[in-house]
């Protein structure tokens, strides 16, 4: 009951979902990020495959991308026929990567890590496929600066959560990231749009494995 529950909820939040994160402002987030994807690449919480059209064959190798939902994979299935890289699909979760340790060359993360319900766990488990020399990129918003933003994101968090599928308005990826034992190696914060403000904090950069 639990799952049907699940797929009929992702069949609405899927296309919302898909135009949402396809906006132009974010497509160009996008195009600046996953060139730089060499190696092996991992995408967790993959979704509707908004990445694939922008990696560089020259540098990828493959694009393994994992995802809960199956509803969203079926778009990403259809994406990655059109993908200038190989892309192998799973269903499955951040929290329990079904891969070798040190086999990822970089993990790509957009837009998930506000979702992920458990993000340390699947934090760990990043440093654990990634091999030593990996990257870990990544596109999100999340904890804004100032004071009366954050409080908005509080305060709007669980009702926010609920409608837009377990996304969280408030994690401080940054802080996320040092605390599982990645040191940052760039990090650019920024309002993407204007507004709302509680949701275009921006954090953009690269990390490794400490
Ligand atoms: C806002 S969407 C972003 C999708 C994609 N990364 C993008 O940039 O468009 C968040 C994604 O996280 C996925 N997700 C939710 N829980 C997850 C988990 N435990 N592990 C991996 N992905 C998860 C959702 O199914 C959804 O596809």
């Amino acid at each position: 009951m639990r799952m049907i529950g699940h797929h009929i909820y992702d069949r609405f939040l899927c296309p919302a979902l898909d135009k949402a994160c396809s906006q132009e402002p974010v497509m160009e987030q996008r195009a600046r990020l996953v060139p730089q994807a060499e190696g092996v690449v991992l995408e967790p919480g993959i979704g509707t495959g908004l990445n694939l059209s922008l990696f560089d064959p020259g540098k990828v190798k493959t694009v393994i991308g994992i995802d809960p939902s199956e509803t969203f994979l079926h778009v990403a299935r259809e994406r990655a026929q059109d993908a200038p890289v190989p892309v192998e699909l799973t269903q499955g979760t951040a929290e329990r990567l079904p891969l070798e340790d040190n086999s990822v060359d970089t993990v790509l993360l957009t837009y998930t890590g506000c979702t992920i319900p458990a993000l340390a766990s699947a934090l760990a488990e990043f440093r654990r496929v990634l091999k030593p020399s990996g990257r870990l990129l990544l596109c999100e918003h999340g904890r804004a600066p100032e004071l009366l933003v954050r409080g908005m994101q509080t305060v709007l968090n669980p009702f926010w959560k609920l409608f837009a599928g377990g996304c969280n308005l408030n994690r401080d990826i940054a802080r996320e990231l040092e605390k599982a034992g990645f040191s940052i190696e760039h990090m650019e914060n920024f309002y993407l749009m204007p507004r709302p403000k509680f949701a275009t904090w921006h954090y953009f950069g690269a990390a490794r494995p400490a």
